[in-house]
């Protein structure tokens, strides 16, 4: 199965030019599974609710999720990708899957960042996993990946890929990865974002790049530089995410011990 990530510098607010600029760079490429970043059409430090609310959009009725069902018909291929939600009067920061089908469905990140927390409400869809032709594939949002949890419970739920839209700030995730898919067997596909973001004077935001596919066995499939723009793609087996056993005696989920566990 062919990943993708599509690593760029998403424009603050300009959702149509950010939108169009995925579509000419997937348009050409050959893949069938793309994950693109966390509020990749919009950019990530908002600074007001109305800011809020003004770039957030009904799942899956808004002009986003509409815009890659589209893409993923007219090319066949499955998106995973990051946008600020609306429901209501409440926030959600979101990823939709999209197929060749047209919508599939949508995650709300469960662990909040930061400021995300004076304007977002936390996800409450829990985890997710998808069975489909190309994979069992799960969905979680960037600091996610800090809770161990998040892998694990994709993991338990099945997940042979796990899609990892994320905006990274801090650098550890790139190298912390590794060990989320080895610890559970699984491929992630983390795809970040580059740039910085000052829209406010002294509270600027680097994104650290180094989007990445990681293999069940820890191997760093590919990654991308800390401020370039990308598009990789990698073919993986998601099959071989479905065997837990390291030798005869050991299998990573069945010999966890749920009776000793705290939590
Ligand atoms: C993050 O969750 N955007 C770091």
């Amino acid at each position: 199965m062919k990943a993708a990530f599509y690593q760029f510098t998403p424009s603050f607010g300009r959702k149509e030019e950010n939108i169009a600029k995925v579509i000419s760079a997937v348009k050409g490429a050959d893949l069938e599974l793309i994950v693109l970043p966390e509020f990749f059409a919009t950019g990530y430090q908002f600074t007001s609710i109305d800011e809020v609310a003004d770039l957030s959009e009904p799942i899956p009725d808004g002009n986003t999720t509409k815009a890659l069902s589209d893409l993923s018909k007219e090319k066949g291929i499955y998106i995973v990708a990051g946008l600020p939600e609306k429901e209501g009067d409440k926030f959600y920061n979101s990823a939709v899957f999209t197929g060749p089908e047209g919508f599939i469905g949508s995650y709300r990140k469960t662990h909040l960042f930061f400021e995300e927390k004076l304007y977002f409400s936390p996800g409450d869809t829990g985890f997710r996993v998808w069975d489909t032709p190309i994979g069992k594939i799960g969905i979680m949002i960037c600091f996610d990946w800090f809770f161990p949890e998040s892998a694990r419970s994709l993991a338990l739920m099945g997940a042979e890929v796990i899609a990892h839209p994320a905006n990274l700030v801090l650098p550890f995730c790139p190298d912390a990865m590794p060990v989320r898919c080895l610890e559970n067997r699984v491929y992630a596909i983390t795809a970040n974002r580059t740039g910085t973001e000052e829209r406010e004077e002294g509270k600027a935001l680097t994104f650290i790049g180094k989007s990445e596919i990681v293999s069940p066995k820890a191997e760093i499939l590919v990654r991308a530089g800390e401020d370039e723009e990308a598009l990789m793609i990698v073919d993986i087996d998601p099959k071989t995410a479905s065997d837990k056993s390291l030798n005869p005696f050991n299998d990573i989920l069945k010999d966890r011990r749920e009776d000793i566990y705290e939590g």
